[in-house]
């Protein structure tokens, strides 16, 4: 299935010069969101995978999917004062400043094999922020996956020595 034909491209948004890959378009499509589901599936099923980590908020939703077609638990990584019980924070830098992302302590337990899901590898601080979390748990990362990866931020290049996969790819 042709997935680029189905993600809206809108230019200069959320601010001027940043083209802006919509999935909404291709998440609505049943047969798309469907394939996605299924083809994700396929790739981990067997690989004793404990435990989806989602990264808030688009994460969720490829990340949800999984975890119920793998029967793995699901995880969510979110932003500043989401998570109600103890947690653990990690401070990652953006394009201009930085952000915190937060894990309950008690999400993972040590040994469990995680794979992290979300929607876009652009420059890897987020995802790389988000090993930070699950290694402190004792987390044994089993690889990462995204819907799209943009090749040219060398996102990648920061989760050297982990296993990357996504699966729509821009330049
Ligand atoms: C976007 C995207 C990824 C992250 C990728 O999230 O959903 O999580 O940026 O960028 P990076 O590889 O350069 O770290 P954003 O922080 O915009 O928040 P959202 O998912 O809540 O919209
Ligand atoms: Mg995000």
């Amino acid at each position: 299935m042709n997935y680029k034909a189905l993600i809206r491209e809108v230019p200069d948004f959320p601010k001027p010069g940043i083209l802006f890959y919509d999935i909404t378009t291709l998440l609505k499509h049943a047969q798309a969101f469907r394939s996605i589901a299924d083809e994700l599936a396929a790739r981990y099923e067997g690989q004793r995978i404990a435990k989806i980590v989602g990264i808030e908020s688009r994460g969720f939703i490829m990340g949800g999917t999984l975890a119920a077609r793998l029967g793995a638990g699901f995880v969510p990584v979110r932003k500043p004062g989401k998570l109600p019980a103890d947690i653990y924070e990690v401070e990652y830098n953006l394009e201009y400043g930085s952000s915190v992302l937060a894990i309950h302590r008690d999400a993972v337990s040590p040994g469990e094999r995680v794979l992290i899901v979300d929607d876009l590898l652009a420059t890897g601080g987020t995802a790389a922020a988000t090993i930070d979390l699950v290694r402190q748990l004792g987390g044994e990362i089993a690889g990462l996956d995204f819907l799209i990866e943009l090749k040219g931020l060398n996102g990648r290049d920061r989760l050297a020595g982990y296993d990357v996969h996504s699966m729509i790819i821009y330049p």
